[in-house]
């Protein structure tokens, strides 16, 4: 059997090394970006590996008035989805956030409220098909807030308690819902940092969602020493990490 999985902001790096292993694997893949022109490439190149199907259409996330009519029509090829993975974010200029409203706002938006849009509207097609996977990626920013990046991190955490919530409400219905939170990874959106010891590649990321999906892991954090990092971050005393440069 094939797989059916639809991937929104399959431009992503991460999406796309996931989409090369769902390709191998034969899949049907439905990819949803606001690139036409590369999304063609990746599903070219997916057929190329081994997809059974790979189509794909355009989504900008944060034109929410074409959420339902965009994923009606996912849903009119393939049915029923086995997974789904929500993959699209931008990483905020944390300090023209702090400036500006409405910049604070776009990112709240792109980061947050566009998938929880996505993830109401297919939140309610696996609860009714009674199956399937609803994998997002997160962040471990999202685990605690940090002058220096806590716009991100917010929008990050409100997706991860939505997701908590979801996992319980789907969970009589065998729905399988896995929030993804990677560290830092090397890919367009993090191209100007400096790298070190700590950065992993989409590669990496990619099998270990797979992994966790096939695994029905509620949370992964990937690499796995995220774990051990954020559970020390988790617990540092309020009163001291508010004095921490971080
Ligand atoms: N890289 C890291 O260190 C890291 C760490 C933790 C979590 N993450 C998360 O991992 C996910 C994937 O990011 P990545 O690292 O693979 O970076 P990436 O390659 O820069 O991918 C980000 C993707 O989001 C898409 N996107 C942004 N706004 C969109 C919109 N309005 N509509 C549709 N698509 C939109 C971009 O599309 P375009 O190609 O059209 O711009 C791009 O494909 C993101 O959720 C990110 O927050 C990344």
């Amino acid at each position: 059997m094939h797989k059916n999985i639809l991937i929104i902001g399959a431009t992503s790096a991460i999406a796309q090394a996931t989409i090369r292993l769902y390709a191998e694997q034969n899949a049907n893949l439905y990819l949803l970006g606001r690139n036409l022109e590369q999304l063609e490439t990746i599903a070219a190149d997916a057929k190329i590996r081994g997809a059974n199907q790979a189509v794909f259409s355009a989504l900008d996330v944060t034109e929410y008035e074409t959420h339902e009519s965009v994923l009606n029509e996912v849903f009119e090829k393939f049915i029923t989805l086995d997974t789904i993975l929500i993959a699209h974010g931008t990483l905020p200029d944390q300090a023209a956030c702090e400036q500006s409203v409405a910049v604070t706002l776009q990112e709240l938006n792109t980061n947050a409220l566009s998938t929880i849009s996505l993830l109401t509207l297919l939140a309610n097609r696996l609860q009714t098909q009674q199956s399937g996977c609803i994998a997002v990626i997160s962040s471990v920013a999202g685990d605690r807030g940090r002058q220096s990046n806590y716009v991100y991190g917010a929008a990050k955490g409100m997706v991860s308690i939505f997701l908590q919530g979801l996992r319980n409400r789907l969970m009589p219905y065998h729905v399988h819902v896995l929030d993804i939170k990677p560290g830092f990874v090397d890919t367009p959106m993090t191209a100007e940092f400096k790298k070190g010891p700590l950065w992993a590649q989409p590669e990496q990321i990619a099998k270990s969602i797979i992994n966790a999906i096939e695994k029905r892991k509620n949370t992964l954090y990937t690499p796995v020493f995220w774990a051990g990092i954020m559970f020390i971050i988790r617990h540092v005393p309020e009163v001291i990490f508010k004095r921490l440069k971080l």
